[in-house]
């Protein structure tokens, strides 16, 4: 057996042997799960390349002709709205020498696709419109010619790809997580703000900060913890492949963002309409591993979406979304400004620490260490990962 083969059965059986731990015996990957290469392709191969992930929400693209450029695993794709209404992820590669067609903006309207490199143009749905000057040739059929098509399913207004066409359909095993969420209407919510952010580290280094509460006491000492204490917060039992934690929000919290009329004075931006006083009484964060994770709050849903393009490499946007109804009581936009600062100061501490946690785990002496209860999470993503490794 190769080094590397030997390297990489080491690493699959602490996966394993990770997943299998009851509760209190459970323990981190081993550090090379963070940042190996060959362990990194085989997580790709057999997680990403084969399950669902996060391209974007449906209010992005409203009508015909609206579409936004997404690089997923390399995969240089367009998600569309076409002539017909109909949502498609489209290959950016050209049928003629292969160019990818990323038009100047990656978000907006547009007729149809045109490569810059010969004008070779497509209509949205990603058939040919027009080859100039190739009359000539025999190995061109137009009615046939059209930019690859991938699998997309919609899930609470989430737009997710596949790139396996055997991949069994994604809602099927979200059915708790919806049950839970529903009242949220995600799918009916715009985009207050949409971000793109460096993340030079390993994907389960991102995914699993934003899966558990624990670092709370630590990260957030100042802005989250005196809100949603670490030392509250409770982990639901999820089906394999997604997390749900609970955060209550005490009768302070509620008195301030939720009882008050909506007004300049009040905090936040109201209560959704259709919330129960169950949902009122916690804040959820939730994942649809491995590339979704959000946190629900009583007027919007921070969502991450998050893509890895490398061992230390992860394409991170980050969407706020709320509903119309509350961004049109009186004083909500200007109020804005005011209420990005509290996803921008958490997102920055987390940010600090992920650095942290990149350069820690390279170190001679980094070594796998205990988990916590509150950190059930981060064994239920060793837990689908074990469970995609055994597939
Ligand atoms: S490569 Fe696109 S038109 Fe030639
Ligand atoms: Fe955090």
């Amino acid at each position: 057996m190769s080094e590397t083969a030997e390297r990489m059965e080491q690493l699959e059986t602490a996966l394993h042997d990770c997943a299998g731990r009851p509760s209190e015996a459970r323990v981190t990957l081993p550090p090379e799960a963070y940042y190996d290469p060959d362990w990194f392709a085989l997580e790709r191969a057999k997680v990403h390349e084969r399950d669902w992930l996060l391209l974007g929400h449906v209010s992005e693209l409203p009508q015909e002709g609206h579409y936004l450029c997404v690089d997923v695993l390399g995969e240089p794709l367009f998600l569309v709205r076409d002539e017909a209404g109909q949502l498609r992820i489209l290959s950016r590669v050209c049928r003629h020498r292969g160019a990818d067609m990323r038009p100047e903006q990656d978000a907006g309207r547009a007729r149809g696709f045109v490569c810059p490199y010969h004008h070779w143009s497509y209509k949205l749905s990603g058939g040919l419109r027009h080859a100039p000057l190739m009359d000539g040739s025999a190995a061109l059929d137009p009615k046939t010619c059209r930019l690859p098509e991938f699998r997309h399913e919609v899930w609470q207004g989430f737009v997710f790809v596949t790139f396996d066409p055997d991949a069994p359909p994604l809602a099927a095993r979200l059915d708790h997580l919806e049950t839970r969420i529903e009242n949220w209407r995600l799918a009916e919510m715009v985009v207050l703000r949409k971000q793109d952010w460096p993340a030079p580290w390993n994907w389960k280094i991102m995914v699993e900060n934003f899966l558990e509460g624990y670092h709370h006491i630590g990260t957030h000492a100042r802005s989250l913890e005196p809100i949603w204490p670490g030392e509250s917060h409770e982990t639901e039992s999820a089906s394999v492949g997604t997390t749900m934690l609970r955060f209550p929000n005490s009768a302070d919290y509620l008195a301030r963002r939720v009882h008050r009329p909506p007004s300049a004075e009040a905090e936040g931006l109201g209560a959704i309409s259709g919330l129960s006083d169950e949902d009122l009484a916690a804040s959820l964060v939730m994942s649809v591993l491995p590339s979704l994770t959000g946190f629900l709050i009583e007027d919007r849903a921070y969502i991450f979406r998050i893509l890895p393009t490398g061992p230390e490499a992860t394409s991170l946007t980050t969407y706020e979304l709320t509903h119309d109804e509350l961004l049109q009581t009186a004083g909500a936009k200007a109020k804005l400004p005011a209420e990005f600062v509290m996803f921008d100061t958490f997102h920055q501490e987390d940010l600090a620490l992920l650095a942290r946690m990149t350069a820690g785990l390279k170190a001679r002496a980094a070594r796998p260490g205990a988990l916590s209860l509150y950190e059930e999470p981060i064994w239920q993503l060793q837990r689908y990962l074990s469970g995609k490794f055994r597939d």
